[in-house]
């Protein structure tokens, strides 16, 4: 374990006064401020949470954008190398006008990705109206550990970055951070922390965004076209006991503890988003260590470890659409469940290799493999109960390098149109 302070670069006095007064006059004329969404999912069509970011946000206009544009694009390759990311081609700038007021505040996140785009640097421009001063509002970066498989947390010690009139802040969008809660000074108007906020996006979107192709085509094309391992695609089996105890303890203790998942990648829930309870990451290491014999025997090749994630906790009436998972690394997958409070069993529903629809209800301490780029799978049924919490291990072969593109071009030699880009799935059976 690896204790990692994050490196950020402060700039004072960035804009000369006539930008600066241009950019205060935007942020106090504006008119489209809307409630600040947040998007678990990370799609655009967040949800307005005020226990976990309570502000004002609204887009910049262009002759905003251009007063910033020219000198964060010349800064770029240097605030690259002082915060350590590596060189990519820039694309779009992404950028928000926020305004934090009295005990506004934006708990702890990381700001990775958004709309399928890749951001990889962030930087925040703090200026600040003289009538209206306010205290707090710092930006809180949290150290963290990294494990052996490279996943970041982070732990209790942090670096608080004051937002200075007229500064501005760069640092990695994988940094845990939270902005602190704005309070009024008691002379004057009542304080407004402004923040020009934004993102040095990839130019390449994510391979999948670019390609357009509906749900439907990726389950289709995923079913179709990725290799199998196995006769059915699934399998259940039993997790061994000496694990089952150890993760059962740490549920049984944590659960109650379990709060909103704001990292998934998966726009696949339907019906409320699953509770997150992270799993101790020597657990974690020990986890997906020990199972990946057993997945390499039913998947008959040599494995590598892809991902490990949960304790997610599902709640009552969750459902879950049909998908693949991530046929670039989730390619010989478990779900390993663990507990259940529930009514009603939960199926979980797989299509197997020939296209029939199984549904399998787990015990706890049970397991099922699955092949889970190419088999869909959902839980068409809403969860009846009160929690449902279940731990995903992610292996892929050795040397596996798949992409949708390949899928797709496997498509296009087969003449099957209703999979490209633009195409559609018929919703005959
Ligand atoms: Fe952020
Ligand atoms: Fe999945």
């Amino acid at each position: 374990m690896i204790l990692e302070r994050p490196n950020f670069v402060r700039l004072e006095d960035f804009l000369d006064n006539d930008s600066h007064q241009r950019v205060l006059d935007f942020a106090r004329n504006c008119r489209e401020f809307e409630a600040a969404q947040v998007s678990r999912d990370e799609t655009p069509t967040g949800k307005v949470e005020p226990s976990v970011w309570r502000a004002q946000l609204a887009s910049v206009d262009e002759d905003i954008l251009d007063i910033f544009n020219a000198k964060l694009r010349a800064l770029l390759p240097h605030m690259r190398l002082e915060i350590g990311v590596p060189r990519f081609e820039l694309g779009e700038i992404e950028v928000w006008l926020a305004a934090h007021k009295e005990g506004d505040f934006f708990s702890a996140h990381q700001d990775l990705t958004y709309d399928d785009l890749e951001r990889r640097l962030t930087f925040t421009y703090y200026f600040e109206d003289p009538a209206t001063r306010f205290d707090g509002g710092e930006l809180r970066l949290y150290d963290h550990e990294i494990s052996a498989d490279d996943e970041l947390s982070p732990v209790d010690t942090y670096q608080d970055v004051e937002p200075i009139d007229n500064s501005i802040a760069f640092f990695a969008p994988w940094a845990h951070h939270e902005v602190q809660p704005v309070r009024n000074r008691s002379e004057g108007e009542p304080g407004i922390r402004y923040s020009i906020t934004g993102f040095f996006r990839d130019a390449e979107p994510t391979a999948l965004a670019q390609l357009g192709l509906s749900p439907e085509q990726q389950n289709e094309l995923a079913a179709t076209y990725m290799p199998n391992f196995t006769p059915q695609g699934f399998e259940l089996a039993l997790l061994p006991a000496s694990m089952y105890l150890r993760l059962r303890e740490f549920v049984d203790q944590g659960i109650g503890s379990a709060g909103p998942e704001f990292e998934a990648d998966e726009d696949i829930y339907l019906d409320g988003h699953p509770d997150f309870l992270a799993l101790d990451p020597q657990l974690a290491d020990d986890v997906i260590a020990e199972l990946k014999p057993m997945h390499e025997r039913w998947a008959g090749v040599p494995l590598e470890e892809s991902a490990i994630y949960g304790v997610r906790v599902y709640r009552d009436g969750h459902r879950l659409l049909p998908h693949v998972d991530r046929i670039e690394t989730h390619v010989i997958s478990s779900v390993v469940h663990l507990m259940h409070d529930t009514d009603t069993p939960w199926h979980l529903r797989i299509v197997d290799v020939d296209g029939d629809s199984h549904d399998v209800a787990l015990e706890e301490g049970e397991m099922v493999f699955y092949e889970s780029a190419r088999s869909v799978h959902s839980r068409p049924e809403p969860m009846v109960g009160r929690s449902y919490c279940s731990i995903f291990v992610h292996y892929r072969p050795v040397d596996w390098n798949m992409s949708w593109a390949m899928l797709v071009a496997q498509a296009e030699a087969d003449g099957r149109d209703d999979l490209l880009p633009g195409g559609s799935v018929s919703t005959e059976p």
